[in-house]
C-alpha cells in the first residue's frame, strides 16, 4: 500500500473518530489497514462494543448489517456494497416464516450469514465458533431448525446430538471441497495437522483433524506442536496464519480457495469509502429490534 493512502486512512480515521473492522477473508492490505482483524464471532462482540462514531466493515453486507443492527446511533459503512454472501441470501424472511408456521414451537437458531429480515425470525443467532455452545443453551426438548447452512446444521446435529430440521442452504465456497482433494493433500503433506471450516460438505469434516472457525483455526495454529497444517477455508486466512506463525508452514486443501465477494473491498474503496461516508448500511428499525434480540441472545452466552 502507498504511504499516501496509509496515511490517508490514518488521518480521515482520526477526523471522524472511525474504527475499521475485518473479516480474516479480506485481501491482505485490508487486514493490515484495518483496527481489528478478525472471524464472525469476534468482529461482532467488537461492533457491540466500540466507541467509534463509524463503522467501517471490511467484509460482506451480513456483517456489516450486524454492526448497524448493535450500533442503530453509529454510522455502518460497507466499502463495497454488491460484497453479499450467495449462502445468505438461500433463505428469505418470507421462507423462513412459512417453515416456521409448519413447524410450532420451534426454535430457529439462525446462522450470522443472514439477512437481518431472516435473523429478525430468528429466536437466536450463532457463528461457527460458538454454534455448539448456542444450540447447547436451548432446552433438550424443543425442536430446532437451523438455517441456512446445512452442513453447520449437521456439524452441530452431530456434535450435540440433537435432532436439527436443516434449511438447505450452503457456501458455494465451502460446498466444493471435496474428500478427494483433501487425501490428496494429505498424501502430499502426512505430518500435516487437517483443519476445515464447518461450512464444507460432512465428508470432508468427518476426515479432517478439527472443524473449526476461521479464528479458532489461528488459535490451534498458534497452540498446537504441530508444524504443519493443511487449511480448507478461504486463502485469506493464510495470509494470518503465516503472519502469526513465520515459523510454521500452511497448505491450501485445494489449489484455489476465494470468495470473489469478500475480495471486492479494495484498499482504494476503503479509502474513497472514508472520504465520501457511503455506501451506508440501514437497517429498518421493526426489523432491527427482533434481530438485535437474536444477536444479543447469542452475545450474551458467548
Ligand atoms: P467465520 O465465522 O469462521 O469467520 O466464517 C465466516 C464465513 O463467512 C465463513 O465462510
Ligand atoms: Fe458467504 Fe461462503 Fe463467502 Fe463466507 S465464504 S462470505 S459463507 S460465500
Amino acid at each position: 500500500m502507498s504511504t499516501d493512502l496509509t496515511e490517508f486512512i490514518e488521518r480521515r480515521k482520526k477526523e471522524l473518530n472511525a474504527v475499521i473492522l475485518a473479516h480474516y477473508y479480506q485481501r491482505p492490505e485490508i487486514q493490515d489497514a484495518a483496527d481489528f482483524v478478525g472471524d464472525s464471532l469476534q468482529l461482532a462482540i467488537q461492533a457491540a462494543r466500540t466507541e467509534a462514531e463509524v463503522i467501517v466493515f471490511c467484509g460482506v453486507t451480513f456483517m456489516a448489517e450486524s454492526a448497524k443492527i448493535l450500533n442503530p446511533d453509529k454510522i455502518v459503512i460497507l466499502p463495497e456494497l454488491q460484497a453479499g454472501c450467495p449462502m445468505a441470501d438461500m433463505a428469505t424472511g418470507e421462507a423462513l416464516r412459512a417453515k416456521k408456521a409448519e413447524m410450532p414451537g420451534v426454535k430457529v437458531v439462525c446462522y450470522v450469514n443472514s439477512s437481518a429480515e431472516v435473523k429478525a425470525e430468528s429466536d437466536i443467532c450463532c457463528t461457527s465458533a460458538n454454534a455448539v455452545q448456542v444450540v447447547e443453551s436451548l432446552p433438550p426438548e424443543c425442536p430446532i431448525l437451523f438455517v441456512p447452512d446445512q452442513n453447520l446444521g449437521h456439524y452441530i446435529a452431530r456434535q450435540t446430538g440433537r435432532d436439527i430440521t436443516l434449511w438447505e442452504g450452503y457456501c458455494p465456497v465451502h460446498q466444493v471441497v471435496s474428500l478427494e482433494q483433501l487425501v490428496e493433500a494429505r498424501r502430499q503433506h502426512p505430518e500435516a495437522v487437517v483443519m476445515v471450516h464447518p461450512e464444507c460438505p460432512p465428508d470432508v469434516i468427518e476426515a479432517s483433524d478439527h472443524a473449526l472457525s476461521t479464528g479458532g483455526m489461528l488459535k490451534l495454529a498458534k497452540t498446537d506442536p504441530a508444524q504443519e497444517f493443511i487449511v480448507g477455508t478461504e486463502e485469506g486466512l493464510l495470509y494470518q496464519l503465516r503472519k502469526q506463525n513465520p515459523e510454521k508452514k500452511f497448505h491450501l486443501i485445494k489449489s484455489e480457495f476465494i470468495c470473489e465477494t469478500m475480495k471486492l473491498t479494495t484498499i482504494d474503496k476503503l479509502a474513497r469509502s472514508l472520504e465520501t461516508l457511503e455506501p451506508r448500511i440501514e437497517v429498518p428499525e421493526d426489523v432491527r429490534i427482533r434481530a438485535q434480540k437474536a444477536l444479543d441472545r447469542m452475545i450474551q452466552i458467548s
